[in-house]
């Protein structure tokens, strides 16, 4: 019953988690790459991206027969009852979604496609985009169907398998229907709905996101201005379940690589139709003073001037649980910075400075003492589990002076206390 041919062009972490985990379903999956060592890597089990069971889905659906990995979209789309592309959508020079990628692969597999095929777009694409995808296509036997994804990165997989909702739209019915379908055994609700309706789900969702997030971080500014505690002011508006406790932590601002992204490409899209959305407008420039907010609090800690000044800091992915540096709020924080003299010492536990794409004024050291080392102050960027644990003396002992600077309230101030240090957080009261 789940035997079906499904091919998924592209193994990102969107395209790889789907491949595996419908494999994981049940289903025959052939993932298709342009990168040919990555294709030889990934045949032998080898996944080069952190997402938490990955590998072990890959490896078990290869020893299942069910997955398989090929070079090119060309060869391995012939016998596809259903052709995912999950292929990158990055943000064009106006803040519109580059769609240079899905376009060229449509192109490229649109006579090849077996008649009754369905293609479905799972990278995020503007609303219109099914639509065109269609027109490019030119083929009556083949339904192009939009099939968002929610997933994000560092538990893709858990997201994929426990999905809140599953999101289908097509003009054909049967086409979305069959899409469906292939998700039936994780019985989540399913919103069967037109092409360009799927679209929207996928950004209006994200920017909600964003705008959840500034929002938040606003509050917080209010609640160090006003002597309130956001975390308690959160918590008392996360039980309200229209609200929700989730997605209510500030921080040094949303980032990553698709927040940003998709938050622009709406933008961009509501221009295109004399739509005026100074809501999201203030979504986006309110991030981006989020990161200068948490830079004048470094400059406060140091006493009003970064010129010479040492810091140490604490994670520079985008969030925790990644090596993801995309569009990263803490890097960003770090390059704000080092433009006003600093000097920066980080420590990421999900880089490695071999691999690390840094700007030159970012030392990578490979252990958070080291960090600390000399420090004027430390400032915690990223909200990594391990930096709750570190031997806070130790710290205190490495340190020149004694603050600690943690952009996304992730310590407990009074351990920190105990070690001599002082804490200073977002839209909380500073601990001496
Ligand atoms: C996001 C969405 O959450 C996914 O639902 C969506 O599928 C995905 O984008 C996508 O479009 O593919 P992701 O970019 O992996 O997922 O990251 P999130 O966990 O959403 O975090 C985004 C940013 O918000 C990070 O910088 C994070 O640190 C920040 N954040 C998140 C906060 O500052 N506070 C929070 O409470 C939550």
């Amino acid at each position: 019953m789940f035997a079906r041919r499904i091919v998924v062009v592209g193994t990102g972490y969107v395209g790889l988690t789907t491949g595996a985990c419908l494999a994981s379903l049940g289903h025959r999956v052939v993932c298709s790459d342009v990168n040919a060592t990555k294709v030889e890597q990934l045949s032998r089990g080898e996944v080069r991206i952190h997402e938490p069971g990955l590998t072990e889905l890959v490896q078990e659906g290869i020893a299942a027969g069910r997955l398989e990995f090929v070079v090119g979209s060309a060869g391995a789309v012939a016998e596809a009852e259903v052709v995912f592309l999950c292929v990158p959508t990055p943000m064009g020079a106006g803040g519109e979604a580059d769609l240079a990628v899905v376009e060229a692969v449509a192109h490229e597999v649109r006579e090849l496609l077996p008649a009754g095929c369905v293609l479905v777009t799972k990278s995020t694409v503007p609303v219109g985009t099914s639509a065109r995808l269609r027109e490019l296509v030119g083929r009556e036997d083949v339904p192009v169907v939009s099939n968002p994804e929610f997933l994000r990165e560092g538990s893709a997989v858990h997201d994929f398998l426990n999905p809140d909702r599953i999101v289908v739209g097509s003009d054909s019915q049967d086409a979305a229907e069959r899409v469906a379908a292939l998700y039936a055994r994780l019985g989540a609700p399913t919103v069967l709905t037109d092409a360009a309706s799927a679209e929207m789900v996928k950004y209006a969702a994200n920017c909600f996101l964003a705008t959840k997030l500034s929002y938040v971080n606003a509050i917080a500014e209010l609640c160090e201005r006003l002597g309130a505690d956001i975390s308690d002011v959160t918590e008392g508006m996360g039980y309200d379940r229209r609200i929700g406790q989730s997605f209510l932590q500030p921080g040094p601002g949303w980032g990553g690589s698709c927040l940003p992204k998709d938050t622009a490409a709406l933008l961009q899209v509501a221009g295109a139709v004399d739509f005026d959305f100074p809501l999201l407008q203030a979504t986006i420039s309110s991030n981006a003073r989020q990161r200068e907010r948490m830079v004048a609090k470094v400059v406060e800690a140091c006493g009003g001037s970064l010129d010479g000044v040492r810091l140490g800091l604490l994670g520079l992915t985008f969030k925790a649980g990644t090596d993801d540096l995309r569009d990263s709020p803490a890097l960003e924080v770090a390059r704000l910075l080092a433009a006003r003299g600093a000097e920066l010492v980080a420590y990421d536990p999900g880089l490695r400075g071999d691999e690390a794409a840094l700007p030159p004024e970012v030392e990578l050291v490979d252990d958070p003492y080291q960090a600390a080392k000399e420090a004027a102050v430390l400032v915690l960027l990223t909200e990594w589990q391990e930096f709750r644990a570190l031997d806070w003396n130790r710290v205190a002992e490495a340190l020149q002076g004694p603050v600690v600077v943690d952009t996304r309230n992730h310590l407990d101030p009074d351990v920190l206390r105990r070690a001599g240090l002082s804490w200073r957080g977002v839209g909380r009261t500073p601990v001496a």
